[in-house]
């Protein structure tokens, strides 16, 4: 097949957005969810309610050790129970699981060992899900050696930290200047530890996979962020041609980072159907979703911080240790801000990590600033207290001109701008300077207030966009847009459906969009709040390239094209509408109407006219000739084509801009807390986001987006924490009962304000991603407003009553 048209687009420069010329400006609109009344009428399929002939059902069961080998399965017992068709145990594949995106690594192949507690050892497959249950209940494992010592507490592990593998992280360990003794002779140091703990991802749907095999090729629908990855992941865990890989994930229920990769139901679910020969559906319980897929690491952070007695920083210090299992790459990236959030000429990230058997550590909403952030905001609120500063005005003294470390330009950076627009908005002068002198009641209130920061990222995706002919749609016309993209009900089905019904001037209704496929284009999928800007921008390129199409097919230049309302005119000589006529046309409506419609209407030349003209003269400029007719229809344009439809890709690719500006979204939290004066309790009252990330694709969409960072800002905060069993490495809060998030009764009503912004080295969109920038930094604003209330300083993450009183 000849190769589709396709527009590519490497970031090496700053553009101009087409989508600040569309005529029906949808961007940005809060428009609802295109998909929100098939969610709420359960008629959007999540992987585990699909249903295929013949299928049968697995359970996993994982290892009640932490350290250690398997000495037997006792799986004849199990296989002779009702209902049960066979345990599958294939060590070789599933007993780890591979789960860092991007980084395309295989599950750890040949291990016959146990590395944490819950490990899956097996897959108990049976007719119904209930025999399944009740089978994997009942099998019986033995352990070689039950006594061999397992590394659970992190704390103890610490003085076991080694370096990192700093070609495998998110991160890079940095030195500039001479930090330590920078600290030491400055006016003003500042040098204290903090540690957060372990979390748990805990996104709604748990991980599924329904797995068959159609002779050679696998099929998955399976719940992932990152399809085209995890196609790869898998061809590599099973040895198999990727090209025999689908993986189908039209749906995702929130993944935070833990569907970023394949988890290890997927391959339990692939291996058990190529033995059973049927399809094999694994549904993980929430106690398994969080014991065997991913958590997020502890960290111990010291953050080191050297200024004048006017609080200009010149050096910053910012040392994390974090864990994970034995041999595996990924630590928590907690610096990814410091590197350029406050200025300083003495600079050092540094990162060590520490072995240990509890789950795989991995990406957790906003891997790294999430949780980098909370060190960072709190030390700038303890420094400012030490300076007898405004926390405010101690950031606003340390705007780095440029970047300090890569001294490059930033591309935007409205930090400032965030700050004091939150200030005013929550009333920050009302705030009392001095700790614990407000009590209201048996409450004592605080205000408090932390900087956010998340890096913005482009990767490699790629989309198509056809045009076709649909008498079902009042303009008769479709466009239909293709891509591996996943929507893990962050919007992405809506906003992509807002940019190309923009780019080619059809309404939202008229815009099919395919995405969670990996037989359609790949894409980078959702994560590192990179997918609405990556995929976006495909998605943005492939109607740019079908623009490009239509303006050549009607004899313009593509610049001078205006696509709206299903019809395309020449820039400058729109028809007006009746409406607009009548309302222009003031008060003798009946007769202006009728002479500027005469005026502003002409007739097509028809074909039966242009087919008595000679070959060459039917050409596109005698058919589409605007200075007679002011707009064509799509529809009939469309309809020329053979196959009546008109197909283009798009293809987006980090460049040099990254190199050459430092880009990122910035933002700032504002929190107002109560604590009760007996009990220690810790309620927020309000908080306020605002944050500055780009071209705001949908506010409604974008706003929910902040939502559920400040919400998860508040779990970082106050309750959060994953908590293993010292003795034997059980995860003690396996599920939602005993694992605290904010619900409903914890949250307050929240505000959030985006600011303008607009950024032309990012996109061709302008955008920045913003999914994960509200969470950064949030912990911080609530952790220093509970000082601000008491007067006590808690370093040691969450901050739970006790650590009160
Ligand atoms: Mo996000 S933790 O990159 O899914």
């Amino acid at each position: 097949l000849p190769s589709e048209p396709t527009k590519k687009m490497t970031m090496d420069e700053p553009v101009e957005s087409l989508l600040s010329t569309t005529a029906s400006k949808l961007v940005g609109k809060p428009i609802n969810r295109v998909d929100g009344s098939l969610k709420v009428s359960g008629q959007a399929t999540y992987s585990a309610e699909f249903y295929i002939e013949g299928q049968v059902y697995g359970v996993l069961v994982g290892a009640t050790i932490a350290k250690g080998k398997v000495k037997h399965i006792d799986s004849r017992a199990v296989e002779a129970l009702p209902g049960i068709i066979k345990v599958v145990t294939d060590p070789k594949h599933f007993l780890r699981n591979a789960q860092q995106g991007g980084e395309k690594k295989a599950p750890t192949q040949g291990v016959a060992e146990i590395f944490y507690h819950g490990q899956p050892i097996a897959a108990v497959i049976a007719e119904t899900f209930e025999a399944a249950t009740e089978g994997a209940k009942a099998l019986k494992v033995t352990y070689q050696d039950e006594t061999e010592d397992a590394v659970i507490d992190f704390d103890s592990a610490l003085t076991d930290a080694h370096p990192v593998d700093e070609k495998k992280g998110s991160d890079k360990n940095h030195k500039q200047g001479n930090p330590e003794q920078g600290l030491k002779e400055s006016e003003v140091s500042f040098d204290q530890i903090y540690h957060t703990p372990s979390q748990s991802n805990s996104p709604m749907e748990p991980h599924a996979t329904l797995a068959y095999w159609e002779d050679e090729k696998l099929v998955l629908y399976t719940a992932n962020q990152m399809l085209s990855s995890c196609k790869q992941q898998v061809a590599d865990a099973l040895n198999l041609d990727p090209n025999n890989v689908q993986l189908i994930a039209r749906y995702v229920g929130g993944g935070f980072g833990s569907k970023l990769g394949i988890a290890p139901e997927s391959i339990a679910a692939a291996i058990s159907a190529k033995e059973l020969k049927r399809p094999v559906l694994i549904v993980m319980t929430r106690p398994q979703v969080m014991e065997t897929t991913i958590r997020r690491s502890d960290t111990r952070q010291r953050i080191g911080i050297g200024c004048d007695k006017e609080g200009v920083i010149n050096t910053f210090i910012h040392n994390t240790i974090t864990s994970n299992l034995p041999g595996e790459s990924f630590f928590e990236p907690t610096a990814l801000s410091t590197h350029y959030l406050y200025r300083g000429e003495n600079r050092q990230v540094d990162y060590q990590m520490v072995d240990v058997n509890k789950v795989l550590s991995g990406s957790m909403r906003a891997p790294g600033e999430a949780v980098g952030m909370i060190a960072v905001e709190c030390a700038m609120d303890e420094l400012a207290i030490q300076l007898d500063m405004d926390p405010i005005e101690l950031r606003r003294r340390n705007e780095p001109e440029q970047d300090p470390s890569q001294e490059i330009p930033f591309s935007t950076r409205q930090l400032i701008a965030c700050m004091e627009k939150g200030a005013e908005q929550f009333g920050w002068e009302k705030r009392n300077k001095m700790p614990a002198k407000c009590l209201e009641g048996d409450w004592w209130l605080g205000i408090g207030m932390a900087a956010s920061a998340r890096g913005n990222k482009l990767k490699l995706s790629e989309a198509r966009a056809t045009l076709q002919i649909d008498g079902s749609k009042t303009l008769g016309v479709k466009a239909i847009i293709e891509t591996d993209m996943t929507d893990i009900g962050t919007g992405s089905y809506t906003v992509f459906s807002q940019i190309a019904a923009d780019l080619l001037g059809l309404p939202v209704d008229h815009i099919e969009m395919k995405l969670g496929d990996t037989s359609l284009p790949p894409a980078v999928g959702s994560g590192g709040s990179m997918g609405a800007a990556s995929s976006g921008s495909s998605i943005y390129l492939a109607c740019q390239q079908l623009r490009e199409m239509l303006a050549d097919k009607v004899g313009l230049h593509s610049d001078t094209i205006q696509l709206n309302n299903g019809q395309i005119s020449k820039i400058g000589e729109q028809e007006a509408t009746v409406t607009e006529t009548i309302i222009e046309s003031g008060k003798n409506v009946a007769t202006e109407l009728v002479e500027k419609l005469a005026e502003k209407t002409s007739v097509a030349i028809p074909d039966s006219v242009l087919d008595l003209l000679p070959e060459e003269q039917k050409a596109k400029q005698n058919r589409y000739d605007f200075s007679r007719h002011k707009n064509y229809s799509l529809a009939d344009i469309i309809a020329q084509y053979d196959d009546q439809k008109l197909s283009a890709k798009g293809e987006i690719k980090p460049g040099k801009n990254e190199k050459t500006h430092r880009q990122s979204s910035f933002g700032a939290n504002f929190a107002e807390v109560a604590v009760h004066r007996v009990t220690g309790e810790i309620r927020v009252k309000r908080m306020t986001g605002v944050f500055a990330a780009g071209r705001i694709l949908n506010h409604k969409t974008a706003t929910s987006q902040c939502y559920g960072g400040m919400v998860f800002g508040i779990g970082s905060a106050l309750m959060e924490e994953v908590i293993h069993d010292k003795h034997d490495g059980r995860l003690c809060n396996h599920d939602l009962s005993e694992y605290h998030i904010p619900v409903n009764a914890d949250v307050p009503q929240l505000d959030v304000i985006l600011l303008e912004e607009d950024d032309r080295y990012t996109n061709p969109m302008h955008i920045k991603g913003i999914g994960e920038t509200a969470i950064s930094g949030a912990a911080a604003a609530i952790a220093n407003a509970i000082y601000n209330a008491v007067g006590i300083r808690v370093r040691d993450f969450p901050i739970t009553l006790d650590k009160l009183i």
